[in-house]
């Protein structure tokens, strides 16, 4: 903290310097956005504002809820528009057809693109930073692990954790993201590592959590800072995820879960292929970040929404009831077929992924000059699909901004509804994210009620909208 004290104070007393700096800076990138745009000048460029030079419009991004940044654009220029974020020149899509294009049949022209910062600490070969040959053999081993017939194996562990964690609950006001933070982690790290001992997991819980407070901060990489901190807990967990691989390794048998799938290796273009253990590292902490914050989020959201409509908690409990009655006539706990028996919920949660859309957007960037739709989309650009804004479509979605899970008794038009992203690196983990919220809605509406403490209408940012605070809940038995 003192070395940004002490830097603002000698700003100050060199204001002076400061400025003609500035001055000197700004006609500089003047200067260089000018020549970076006559160079496209022949090119049809999508229309938009580029906003003031290197700052761009990311200012204007953080500061106006992202919403409205999107939809005031989307409403001048049209569904393709170019703007400036993080000094990137970038094409926003809000038109289904051209998402399709992006995400689908022209995805081989846009690669993945994330933050050097945000990638090092996943891992650079981790699957969503890949393309081609080497991703689609990934792609397949972590598919392979969430696919129904594999996790239709884990309701039993699920169903074990929720009734473990709901009751504690009873009587005291829960942060509602942070519980489900917990629930979703547990979850994620079963299927990613199988069995493991407790003690191990105890150590990665604990770094991971030092790792997810570093990313989704400031990458500077100073001793002290939660960016610094999370560097070494990820040197760290690679330590602990490398001795795990040995043993399995020497004990020849490599296991359960995810880790087990990327141990016997995948079919390469001919022969099986080893992964190294790197690459098996970065990949197993990969899905296990992608998986843990996400569906915390949309667990959040669903009680967010049964809470304000207390019409579909009813229906949704109605639902459950019915089940309950079945499980108790036989004498078994809740399995895979008992929840494809809930449609009512399923759509609660459909609706709730529209209505939420937590991820707003995925980045993109063309790896050549791309037509599309009539425009030219220079090579280098950042080329966003932007999620929220199809999924708020009065066209696609009429009354876009109502709760409404009746909508979803016709499926939605193709291409409109994204949820889990489209294409080659479309989401592998929606059957279990939304096994995970129909489990939980099974034990919590059978005998909880909840109530959101203090102004419950706030949204967070950063880094998925959920609920202000989190949403604070008081948890109470449900008299009937
Ligand atoms: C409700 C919760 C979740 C939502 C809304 C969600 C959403 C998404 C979306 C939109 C993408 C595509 C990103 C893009 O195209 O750039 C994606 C990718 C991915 N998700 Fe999820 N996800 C969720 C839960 C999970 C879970 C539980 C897992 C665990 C297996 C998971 C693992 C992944 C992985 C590994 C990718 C990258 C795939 C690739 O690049 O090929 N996600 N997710
Ligand atoms: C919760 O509070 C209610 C009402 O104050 C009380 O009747 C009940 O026994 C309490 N339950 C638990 C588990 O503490």
């Amino acid at each position: 903290m003192q070395i940004f004290t002490s830097l603002l104070n000698s700003c100050l007393n060199s204001s002076l310097y400061f400025i003609i700096f500035l001055l000197f800076f700004s006609s500089f990138s003047l200067l260089l956005q000018w020549w970076k745009h006559h160079r496209h000048k022949d090119k049809h460029l999508p229309p938009g504002s580029m906003g003031w030079p290197y700052f761009g419009e990311t200012l204007k991004l953080y500061t106006q809820n992202p919403n409205s940044f999107f939809s005031s654009r989307q409403k001048r220029y049209g569904d393709i528009f170019k703007t400036h974020i993080l000094g990137c020149p970038c094409v926003m899509i809000s038109s289904p057809e051209a998402a399709r294009a992006v995400l689908v049949t022209q995805a081989h022209l846009f690669k993945p693109t994330y933050p050097p910062s945000k990638e090092k600490m996943i891992g650079p070969e981790a699957l969503f930073f890949q393309q081609g040959a080497y991703h689609s053999m990934l792609k397949k081993m972590v598919q392979a692990s969430f696919l129904p017939s594999t996790i239709k194996n884990s309701v039993p562990f699920v169903d074990q954790i929720v009734q473990n964690m709901v009751p504690s609950w009873t009587n005291t006001t829960i942060n509602t993201l942070e519980e489900m933070k917990k629930y979703a982690f547990e979850v994620a790290a079963n299927s990613a590592f199988g069995e493991i001992k407790e003690m191990e997991m105890e150590e990665i819980r604990e770094l991971y959590h030092c790792l997810e407070k570093g990313y989704n901060s400031h990458p500077l990489n100073l001793p002290g800072t939660f960016y610094w901190k999370a560097i070494k807990a990820r040197k760290v967990l690679n330590e602990i995820i490398r001795k795990i691989i040995e043993r399995r390794k020497e004990s020849r048998n490599y296991g359960g879960g995810l880790l087990g799938i990327l141990l016997r290796g995948g079919r390469g273009d001919q022969q099986q292929q080893q992964l190294t253990d790197s690459q098996v590292a970065d990949n197993l902490i990969g899905v296990i970040f992608a998986a843990h914050d996400t569906t915390a989020s949309v667990l959040t959201w669903v009680l967010k929404y049964l809470h304000d409509n207390l019409n579909l908690l009813e229906t949704v409990t109605k639902e459950h009831e019915r089940i309950r009655n079945k499980l108790v006539n036989e004498n078994r706990g809740l399995s895979w077929e008992d929840t494809r028996q809930m449609p009512f919920s399923t759509r609660v949660i459909q609706e709730t992924l529209r209505s939420a859309s937590i991820l707003s957007f995925t980045f993109r960037e063309a790896v050549q000059d791309v037509e599309l739709e009539g425009y030219t989309i220079p090579k280098g650009w950042k080329v966003l699909p932007l999620f929220r804004s199809i999924h708020h479509s009065p066209h696609f979605f009429p009354q876009p901004h109502k709760f409404d899970p009746s909508r979803f008794e016709v499926p939605p038009r193709p291409n409109t509804y994204m949820p889990f992203g489209s294409g080659v690196h479309s989401c592998p983990g929606s059957e279990l994210a939304k096994l995970e919220v129909l489990v939980l809605l099974h034990h919590l509406t059978l005998k909880y009620r909840w109530e959101v403490v203090g102004d419950g209408d706030g949204i967070q940012y950063g880094p998925f909208p959920v609920p202000k605070n989190g949403l604070p809940l008081k948890i109470t038995l449900n008299k009937r």
